[in-house]
């Protein structure tokens, strides 16, 4: 029988410096009232220094692999979904692997922009149920904060740094991951974009190339893409799963903007009770999103044993996807 892909544990970590929207009021021509009924944030959590994605990533990890009491060296593969890692190489999974002794992991870095957990989740499900791992570690880890302008209030005020991990395990039981659907579009590239350093303007060459060091986005367009396509998404991997909306205990989305979580919510006709939103003290962490959110939710006890939770995510490239996992009990 091919084996279930089992969450058997969770943990996040945000760097301590809090920015909140009083801060940016004096970096830019902005306001505590706009940005939070536009977006719902109130603050957001900034790297100082040399902590950036892998380190953050790292404890995460530690937390979720304490939670599910497996051991780094006992891992087959380390999956770090990352639109800003450390350095190019090696990559943050390698950093991560030397960091928790995981000496047996496959190790590599997943680039889906904010939509990363949920491909994640869909290649850790199939590399067990292919049964080449059975222990995975999957983080999404993000320091967007290196690569905003911080004179554009476009973008500054969107987004915070951390990470969020799960352990994701091989088993008989039949919870875990039921489904995904992803999903990918390339012509909407110029809507959302990190151009500079990449090998087209190598850091190296850079003259007066055109190409930013910093996240460009044009905001309500992404809006506009994203609410659709998330709540597409979300039927698609229900459907699979053999679920219907009525199933549903609780929506995770990516935390990209509170009225794109509200307005995809109302696209499914999800009572706002199903819904989890915490964007308003992490900001849009990108692909951490998820899984801080995930964590924040069990930690308030609002996912039980036995629940239909469905995460969906929206991000740059463009890229979408979603999720269907019953809940299960971490391990005693
Ligand atoms: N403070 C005050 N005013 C601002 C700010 C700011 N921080 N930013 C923009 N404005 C101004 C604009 O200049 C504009 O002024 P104008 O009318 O004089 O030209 C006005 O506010 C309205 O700007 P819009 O961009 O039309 O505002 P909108 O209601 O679309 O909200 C926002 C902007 C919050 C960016 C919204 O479009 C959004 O959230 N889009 C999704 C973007 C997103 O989530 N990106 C994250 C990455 S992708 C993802 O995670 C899904």
């Amino acid at each position: 029988m091919t084996p279930a892909a089992l969450i058997t544990g969770w943990g996040y970590y945000v760097p301590p410096k809090v920015l909140t929207n009083a801060d940016l009021e004096a970096m830019v021509q902005t306001s505590d009232a706009w940005i939070y009924e536009r977006t719902g944030i109130r603050e957001r959590h900034i790297v100082e220094g040399d902590e950036v994605t892998s380190g953050m990533a790292t404890k995460a990890a530690k937390e979720a692999l304490g939670r599910a009491k497996v051991k780094g060296e006992d891992l087959d593969a380390i999956i770090i979904a990352t639109t800003s890692p450390d350095y190019f190489l090696p990559t943050a999974a390698c950093l991560v692997q030397e960091s928790l002794g995981a000496r047996k992991a496959a190790v590599f870095d997943l680039g889906a922009a904010c939509a990363g957990f949920v491909y994640g989740l869909a290649i850790a499900r199939g590399l067990v149920a292919s049964g080449a791992a059975r222990k995975i570690l999957l983080v999404g880890a993000e320091t967007i904060s290196r690569f905003i302008d911080w004179t554009d209030r476009a973008t500054c005020v969107l987004f915070g740094d951390g990470a969020g991990a799960v352990v994701i395990e091989a088993s008989a039981a039949g919870a875990g991951i039921q489904s995904t659907a992803l999903h990918g579009d390339g012509r909407q590239k110029r809507h959302l974009r990190l151009e500079g350093g990449g090998a087209l303007h190598p850091a190296a060459r850079r003259g007066d190339d055109g190409a930013s060091d910093f996240i460009q986005m044009n905001g309500p367009e992404v809006f506009k893409l994203a609410v659709p396509a998330m709540a597409d998404a979300a039927k698609e991997a229900l459907a699979q799963a053999g679920l219907r909306l009525e199933d549903v205990d609780l929506f995770v989305p990516h935390q990209a903007n509170a009225r794109i979580i509200e307005a995809v919510a109302k696209r499914l006709g999800l009572d706002r009770s199903k819904v989890f939103i915490d964007i308003d003290r992490f900001g849009n962490t990108s692909a951490a999103s998820i899984p801080i959110a995930l964590c924040d939710a069990v930690a308030q006890g609002r996912v039980r044993k036995g629940d239909t939770l469905v995460f969906a995510a929206f991000g740059g490239g463009m890229t979408w996807g979603a999720a269907v996992v019953e809940w299960s009990s971490p391990k005693r």
